[in-house]
């Protein structure tokens, strides 16, 4: 027998190629895909209402699954950005900010998907819902808190949500805002910025002197864009829903679009939106 019939072929896998050399990891055993996302807990997590189980409610359970990780998503990215402002890591807070807008342009766009159901697919499960409404998404809520449109009455509105849940709620409520790590930079850089006329003074100067404010104008623009794409996606629910549900009542009992649509002047951050005109 010849040296080369003594060695055994090396085994190649017919998916990924490599030799016998090549582990990705299933040799060891510790770490496993399944495993280290949690797939059995995340994919059972759907359970349908609906008896018989309506074929679209599936994707309505998934895509509110999916809005919700996001939140986390974000509310974690905002709050790393509101201690680097604070920290004066202004790079990182930017950075962080910047991956908030791709995040929310997502959110914007997933809204297509949805509308791929129609309202008469919708009304057979519709009813099994109330009084369960992405009104009382606590995440959502969180998120605007903390990006600075603080409102105690809607924690006072709440009815069901657990006491973690309205401890978070309090704890948002009492803690900095992403405008108030914002204004904090303003004032580490000499600019007073106690008041909304001061703050107002401070943003002019720094529009009209880029080239030495150059970091903190960037970071104002970042917050304005946060702000324009959270007012883009209320935009785009309330056209969603009116085209879902017209103008009947929603299941969380506000009027529906009506409701919605009064929210859609909020701004987070009304005076970037007035330092326009001053310019
Ligand atoms: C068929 C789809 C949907 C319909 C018909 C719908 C309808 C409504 C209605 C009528 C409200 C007002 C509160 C109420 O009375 O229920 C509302 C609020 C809300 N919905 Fe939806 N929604 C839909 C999908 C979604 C999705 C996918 C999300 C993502 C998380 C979402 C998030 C929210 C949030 C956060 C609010 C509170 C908004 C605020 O208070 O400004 N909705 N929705």
């Amino acid at each position: 027998m010849d040296s080369a019939q003594e060695r055994p072929e090396p085994t190649v896998d017919p998916v990924i190629g490599g030799g016998d050399d090549i582990h990705f990891g299933e040799s060891g055993a510790l770490l496993t895909y399944g495993g280290y996302l949690q797939l059995p807990r995340l994919l059972s997590a759907q359970q349908l209402e609906s008896v018989p189980p309506a074929h679209d409610e599936l994707l309505f359970i998934t895509i509110h699954q999916v809005y919700e990780l996001w939140f986390q998503q974000l509310l974690h990215e905002a709050e790393t950005a509101r201690d680097a402002m604070a920290d004066g890591q202004l790079w990182w807070a930017k950075h962080l900010l910047h991956r908030m807008h791709v995040i929310a342009r997502v959110l914007i766009h997933q809204i297509d998907v949805l509308e791929t159901m129609t309202p008469q697919d919708f009304l057979v499960f519709r009813q099994k819902l109330s009084p369960a409404s992405g009104f009382q998404s606590v995440q959502f809520r969180e998120l605007e808190f903390l990006s600075g449109a603080k409102d105690r009455a809607f924690v006072r509105r709440f009815r069901g949500i657990t006491d973690d849940e309205r401890a978070r709620l309090a704890r948002r409520l009492g803690e900095p805002t992403l405008w108030d790590a914002f204004t904090g930079v303003l004032g580490a850089r000499g600019l007073p910025s106690d008041t909304d006329e001061e703050i107002s003074a401070a943003l002019v100067a720094v529009a009209r002197d880029r080239a030495n404010h150059a970091e903190v104008w960037e970071l104002a623009e970042a917050l304005i864009q946060h702000d324009e794409l959270a007012a883009a996606w209320r935009a785009r629910h309330v056209t969603m829903v009116e085209r879902m549900i017209g103008t009947k009542t929603g299941t969380g009992g506000s009027s529906g679009a009506a409701y919605l649509s009064s929210r859609l002047p909020l701004r987070y951050y009304p005076l970037l939106w007035d330092l326009r005109s001053e310019l």
